[in-house]
């Protein structure tokens, strides 16, 4: 196990790299330094020849990621936050974009930001402990990472409505059911499970799975560049709003459980 990074940790087993988020006392929560070493990691990744494909997961059993980390919400501002939007919509397109084919390992809950990493990958396989949404609604704001875009494309504008908008979380066979995750798995056997597929990707000629990768984002491509830049600016015109800030203050001060709970 390689240890370069703070707030990841990366494992390369023969052909497939392991990418752990690793704050698991905040279940993953994704700060500013973690998606800049996530970004490092995918391009290490990249330019690697042996590497032929890329699981993501979570440290710890409880969560893949519980989202953008609320701390670092709490600072932006108007102007900050469609910065902080764009960056995060263009790592997570770089994990959309990857040459190889990318696996999220969904071992816990996937929240905001972090479910809206598990929809940049190419498959998500889920534990049945796993539970998906979008609670940014009940700290008055929207996912600003791409998760509107992309949460519509992969299960319909009526589900997507449902989560992002009443901010309903689901459980993994729900997940599953929706279209939002590929497989349901007990949580012991997510490893192997993940691995397996790994190994069937690892199998076939990574020229054409990134040029079945290439055409399939060619799908979305327009449509998502588009939806992105609106995603970018009502995320970040909700932060001039004084009911976001009261939100978020009282989500950090009254301590989370009533309000993240869906
Ligand atoms: N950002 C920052 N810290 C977070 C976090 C986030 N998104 N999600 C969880 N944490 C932290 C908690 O503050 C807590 O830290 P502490 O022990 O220092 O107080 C720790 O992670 C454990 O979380 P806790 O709330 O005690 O776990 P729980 O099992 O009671 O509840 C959740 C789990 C997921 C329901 C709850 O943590 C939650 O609602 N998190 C926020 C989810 C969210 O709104 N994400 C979208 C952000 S845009």
């Amino acid at each position: 196990m390689s240890r370069p990074y703070e707030t990841i940790k990366t494992k390369k087993e023969q052909t497939t790299t392991w990418i752990t988020l690793d704050r698991p006392n905040k279940l993953n929560a994704i700060n500013a330094t973690m998606l800049q070493e996530l970004s490092e990691a995918l391009d290490t990744t990249e330019k690697d020849t042996n590497v032929r494909c890329i699981i993501i997961t979570g440290e710890g059993e409880k969560a893949f990621s519980a989202g953008a980390d609320i701390t670092e919400l709490h600072k932006l501002t108007h102007e900050t936050a469609a910065e902080f939007s764009r960056k995060g919509q263009q790592i997570f397109s770089q994990v959309e974009t990857l040459s190889k084919p990318v696996v999220a390992a969904i071992n816990g809950y996937a929240l905001g930001g972090g479910l809206e990493l598990a929809l940049a990958c190419d498959f998500r396989l889920a534990s049945d402990h796993a539970e998906l949404g979008f609670p940014e609604m009940k700290l008055g704001i929207i996912p600003g990472w791409g998760g509107t875009q992309r949460l519509a494309w992969s299960v319909g504008v009526a589900e997507a409505k449902r989560l992002i908008m009443l901010g309903d979380r689901v459980k993994a066979e729900e997940a599953l059911k929706m279209g939002l995750v590929d497989k349901v798995v007990p949580q012991k056997e997510l490893e192997a499970e993940v691995e397996a597929l790994a190994q069937r990707l690892c199998e076939y000629p990574p020229t054409a799975l990134k040029y079945a990768k290439r055409a399939l984002i060619s799908v979305t491509k327009s449509f998502l560049e588009s939806g992105l830049k609106k995603e970018t600016d009502f995320f970040a015109l909700l932060f001039s709003k004084k009911e976001t800030k009261e939100k978020i203050e009282s989500f950090l001060s009254q301590g989370n459980k009533k309000e993240g709970d869906c």
